[in-house]
């Protein structure tokens, strides 16, 4: 029998992947949107090509219950994955109340949708929980390390974590949180720190920037590649019991070194020198500097270490995070190197028929 699957924030970097694990697995695959007049099918056109035209496409606001009702009550899924949200900590201080009706009072319009529409007993849900959960817990950080959100945004994804919780024990509902830490890939939003030095890199390489503006260089985390992880969490909702897990890598780099190996895969060695907010980044065969830092991107508070153990998804689900850091960098490198390059060529093709 073919599963039917909603996946909310299916354009979002998570939702891409997942679309092409579910649509490789023979899911029918239907994708919630957000009601936006800017073009938002970009990155599932660049993942799935042709594939793009399989996916059944509903427009839906999580902060709207009704909306997100009329959608699952046409769709009757086996399974929903929640990855909608504000994703980003920093902005989330900005605003932190949108961020609270989207990444918590959104999972309330699920849950609450499921139960009204008598689905519960059959519907398995997945929530994106974060490691921004455990804030400045000591890493490395479980299932069971204590949870100290240092944001507006984790606050709300605790609201939301907790709210799961309740309702798989209330209601015996079969609600999952997978507790990702950070995962990255050539499709990740171009405002996160890794895609934003993947990008730089490319920039600067093509002569189009000429250095790149960073904030807290010592931050850590641990990144995996954003396929590995949504394999983990299809892997989550095939359990017959519902729980948590801790989907990483089990390695934890620092910016300063992300960008070091991102600076590397392009053939630029760095030299780091200075210290603080006058540390600066410089390619070693040309003496310039390369990569600055800037106060304005130090969050008001920050989240310093994140390492995951993901034991429990090893030993329960048989998972495990398959591609390594400095693959994955190369992976985002190449990636941003390409497309900078087609942009060149495409300016050039303007000139030479226009200049
Ligand atoms: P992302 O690229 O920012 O995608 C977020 C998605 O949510 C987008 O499709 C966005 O739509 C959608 N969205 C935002 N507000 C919405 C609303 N009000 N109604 C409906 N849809 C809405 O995030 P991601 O990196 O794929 O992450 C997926 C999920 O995992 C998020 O919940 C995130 O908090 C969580 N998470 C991510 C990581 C990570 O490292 N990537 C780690 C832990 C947890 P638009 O495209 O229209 O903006
Ligand atoms: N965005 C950004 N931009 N971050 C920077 C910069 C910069 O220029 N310079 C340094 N950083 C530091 C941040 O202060 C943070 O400590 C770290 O780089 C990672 O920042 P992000 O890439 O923005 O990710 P995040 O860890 O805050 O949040 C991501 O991962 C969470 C899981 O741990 C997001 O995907 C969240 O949605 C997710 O829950």
């Amino acid at each position: 029998m073919t599963k039917c699957a909603v996946i909310t924030g299916i354009t979002g970097q998570d939702g891409a992947y997942l679309a092409e694990i579910l649509l490789g697995k023979g899911y029918a695959v239907h994708g919630i949107r957000q009601p936006l007049a800017v073009p938002d099918m970009d990155r599932l056109t660049e993942l799935l090509g042709d594939d793009v035209a399989r996916l059944h496409m509903h427009t839906a606001d999580l902060t709207d219950p009704l909306s997100i009702t009329k959608v699952l009550q046409a769709v009757q899924p086996d399974e929903i994955y929640n990855l909608a949200a504000q994703s980003h900590v920093h902005v989330s201080f900005d605003v932190p109340g949108q961020t609270l009706q989207v990444n918590a009072a959104g999972v309330i319009h699920i849950l609450d949708s499921v139960r009204i529409l008598g689905m519960q007993d059959r519907v398995r849900i997945f929530q994106a929980s974060t490691s921004e959960l455990f804030g400045d817990s000591q890493p490395p950080q479980t299932e069971t390390s204590p949870m100290n959100p240092r944001s507006p945004y984790a606050a709300a994804k605790l609201y939301a974590y907790n709210l799961t919780r309740i309702y798989r024990e209330a209601y015996k509902m079969h609600i999952s949180n997978g507790i990702m830490f950070n995962h990255e890939s050539p499709l990740r939003g171009e405002e996160f720190v890794t895609r934003k030095i993947t990008m730089g890199v490319a920039a600067i390489v093509q002569g189009e920037q000429e250095w790149l503006r960073l904030g807290n260089l010592n931050a850590r985390r641990d990144w995996s590649h954003a396929r590995d992880i949504m394999q983990g969490a299809w892997s989550v909702l095939q359990q017959s019991e519902a729980g948590d897990y801790v989907l990483a890598s089990g390695t934890a780099h620092t910016v300063r070194e992300f960008a070091t190996e991102a600076f590397m895969a392009a053939g630029i060695p760095l030299l780091w020198a200075g210290t603080g907010v006058n540390e600066t980044g410089t390619d070693t065969r040309t003496g310039r500097i390369v990569v600055r830092v800037d106060p304005a991107l130090f969050r008001p508070l920050e989240v310093e270490d994140l390492l995951g153990s993901p034991l429990k998804a090893q030993f329960r689900l048989g998972w495990r995070a398959d591609i390594e850091f400095a693959e994955l960098v190369k992976e985002m490198v190449e990636a941003d190197l390409l497309k900078a390059r087609e942009r060149q060529s495409q300016a050039e093709g303007r000139l030479a028929t226009y200049g």
